[in-house]
């Protein structure tokens, strides 16, 4: 196996392997074989699973360019990430390690312990009424009970929405008023390094906020929290339970067969606006897609442990801590901690030890703070890693320096690869189960099977090799990519798929090179990627201009040597305003941080005389993003006053 740092500079010309009919097996052929009869290549994968009704026909165009996969299918999630291990003797292989860093504690469930636990909670689900399509809201943080409520859900056919811990009350609402749950499971509370977050008064406020009233609360109560269910019971007209005393009389209840394009559940993301897109992902394409991802992609199966140190309440959550490794029957790792300060930058190899880690999957920028916290990475030292044999990395751009060093630390590939919430696996990837490919320092190296992808200009026409420009996916998308948003086919069809004719738009830019390797480069709108967590400036900038003070602003994502990139607000004061910048900028944190909540990381506040602006009042933040990341920049022809930009650039570039 050669290693991410020694891989060199050599790639394969894709569609030149593919022509000269390289090993069968290999990349190219099956990358060109899912383009050409999509048909026959996901019903094979789709034998990856278990089916109550296998399906005799995989793609069901007739709703283009809506598409469905696996019409005839039934089956249950829940089912295959659990039951059929257990009928296939596997019920005493470990399904689910729990490493709490905060509590200094190890958890392990078994694939009959996990079951077990599963069964129970849907029944306790279903003892308050919850039925196939209800919804059930998860807000909860990284303990075992997160995994247990999302696949207990699955078990009834219900569709769960797991919110973010670190997202503020309000957000809680929106999600609850779109998503109008019969249920909210939560637990007393999450810990941060510094600080415990208590959980239940911010869904009580939650609740209040909301229009839609929420029939019941589940509370998973942890020791050390300062509110009980108990204390809420009755608020709001909502019945609060303790998870443990429901669980003591509840019966198991079995798996529920639902049609493979029923959803199984709702992930918000940040769009452009503040209101978040509920993206809706369907039972079967998603498990055989994410079958076939383990197989092909992370190359995990039974006996090996994964490691995915994201959050629940991310897409890569849902994705490769929750579904993907137990429907693999592998063992998967639910990490409650941080990269760094849990208690220091040794905690992942720490991890990565003990519970003999095959594969790990993070982010860039938790190991840009393991970096910074321990340069020569002395700590590892400390740590047999002699299992780990691929890093992968996703959620924002892997930047070389950060690529050189984990690989010259571990000494084993690490994949850079590239997906969204939307696709819910990745889109570029270097197949390492498939057959692995020569890595390129700052490439999420080629399109994965099933995602015919293309960089087209603004008019939508195909960009040469080398060229950035807009990716598109070209339609259909493959199983598991999102089938719609959550109560809005046609917020769907025009965020994404009116764009350019006949493709999903990803609003990410790039470009290929002449070897098929494809470099992302950044968005093309306003979201932003703070440590890994996506979050819309558009809906920062709602919130700092209802300040009475603010007369107009923008909010733009700059770049961060240790988070990617951090949101900075640059403000208008209305005239006669006497509150001091301090003042302000302590307002409008606060503001932001009760709003969207603390994973904002909202922080930097600067007043200024004026903004840019085009003649017909559109603010230019492209061009104050770019003065701000120090790259050259192009002042539009249509500036109302460039003066303005003159005025900016000692503030937004500081020292030149
Ligand atoms: N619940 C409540 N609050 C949370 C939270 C959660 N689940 N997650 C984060 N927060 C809070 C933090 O406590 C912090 O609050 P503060 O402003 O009071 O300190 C704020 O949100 C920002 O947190 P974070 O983004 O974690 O920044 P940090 O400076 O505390 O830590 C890193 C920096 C790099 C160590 C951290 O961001 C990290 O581990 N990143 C990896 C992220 C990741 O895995 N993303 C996966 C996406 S695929
Ligand atoms: P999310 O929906 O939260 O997973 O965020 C998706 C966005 O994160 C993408 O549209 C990209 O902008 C960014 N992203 C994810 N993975 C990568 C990657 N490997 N390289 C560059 N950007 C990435």
């Amino acid at each position: 196996m050669s290693s991410g740092l020694d891989a060199g500079n050599e790639a394969p010309d894709t569609a030149a392997a593919t022509a000269a009919g390289a090993a069968e097996d290999g990349y190219a052929p099956s990358y060109a074989r899912s383009l050409r009869d999509p048909e026959a290549f996901w019903l094979e994968a789709a034998s990856l699973v278990d089916w109550d009704t296998a399906p005799q026909q995989a793609l069901d165009e007739s709703g283009a360019p809506l598409y469905r996969w696996f019409p005839d299918g039934y089956l249950n999630t829940s089912y295959n990430a659990l039951d059929r291990h257990v009928a296939a003797g596997r019920g005493d292989a470990d399904a689910l390690i729990y490493d709490s860093a905060m509590l200094g504690t190890t958890r392990t469930y078994t694939y009959n312990q996990l079951l077990a636990e599963v069964e129970t909670f849907a029944g306790v689900l279903r003892g308050l009424g919850v039925e196939a399509g209800d919804r059930v809201i998860i807000y909860l943080p990284m303990i075992p009970q997160a995994v247990i409520a999302m696949l207990a859900a699955a078990r009834l056919g219900a569709i769960h929405s797991v919110v973010f811990g670190g997202f503020a009350p309000k957000e809680l609402a929106a999600r609850i008023d779109d998503a109008r749950p019969a249920v909210v499971v939560t637990a007393s509370g999450g810990m941060e390094p510094k600080r415990t977050v208590e959980y239940l008064p911010n869904v009580a406020d939650a609740l209040a906020a909301a229009d839609h009233r929420v029939n019941h609360v589940v509370v998973a109560e942890r020791d050390g929290f300062a509110h009980t269910a108990q204390e809420y019971n009755g608020a709001h007209g909502t019945a609060w339970h303790d998870w443990d005393e429901l669980a003591a009389g509840a019966s198991p209840a079995g798996p529920v067969s639902v049609a493979a394009t029923d959803p199984l559940y709702i992930l918000y993301t940040s769009g452009t606006t503040g209101a978040p897109k509920g993206v809706v992902r369907d039972n079967g394409s998603h498990a055989v897609a994410l079958a076939w991802s383990m197989r092909n992609i992370y190359d995990v199966g039974p006996g090996q442990v994964m490691w995915t140190a994201s959050d629940v309440g991310w897409v890569v959550g849902h994705s490769y801590i929750v579904y993907a490794p137990l429907i693999a029957g592998a063992t998967t790792l639910l990490y409650e901690g941080k990269p760094v300060g849990t208690p220091d930058a040794g905690a992942f190899w720490r991890v990565a030890d003990e519970h003999r880690v095959d594969v790990l999957f993070t982010a860039p920028t938790a190991l840009r703070a393991i970096r910074k916290a321990d340069p020569d990475a002395a700590l590892m030292a400390d740590y047999d890693l002699s299992v780990l044999r691929t890093l992968f990395v996703a959620g924002e751009r892997l930047d070389p320096e950060t690529f050189a060093w984990a690989g010259r630390a571990l000494d084993i590939p690490v994949v850079d690869h590239w997906w969204q919430t939307e696709t819910g696996w990745a889109i570029c990837a270097n197949p390492m189960g498939l057959e692995q490919l020569p890595i390129k320092a700052g490439s999420a190296t080629v399109p994965v099977p099933g995602f015919s992808l293309a960089i087209v200009d603004g008019q939508g026409a195909e960009v040469p090799p080398g060229e950035e420009g807009n990716i598109v996916l070209r339609l259909p998308l493959p199983p598991g990519t999102l089938t719609t948003l959550w109560g809005s086919d046609d917020r769907f069809r025009s965020s994404y798929l009116e764009i350019f004719e006949g493709c999903y738009t990803t609003g990410d830019s790039g470009y290929v090179d002449e070897d098929g390797y494809v470099f992302i480069m950044g968005r093309t709108d306003d979201v932003i990627n703070v440590s890994g967590h996506r979050l819309s400036t558009g809906a920062m900038e709602q919130i700092v201009a209802t300040h009475p003070a603010v007369a107009e602003c923008a909010v733009i994502g700059v770049a961060d040597s240790l988070k990617g990139q951090r949101p900075c607000g640059y403000v208008v004061l209305k005239t006669g305003t006497e509150l001091g910048v301090e003042e302000l900028r302590a307002d409008l944190v606060k503001l932001v941080r009760e709003s969207i909540g603390p994973v904002a990381d909202f922080k930097d506040v600067q007043v200024v005389e004026a903004l840019p602006k085009t003649r017909s009042g559109k603010i230019l933040r492209k061009t104050m993003r770019q003065i701000a990341d120090g790259d050259a920049y192009t002042v539009p022809s249509t500036i109302e006053d460039p003066g303005v930009i003159d005025a900016l650039v000692p503030l937004l570039r500081p020292g030149g």
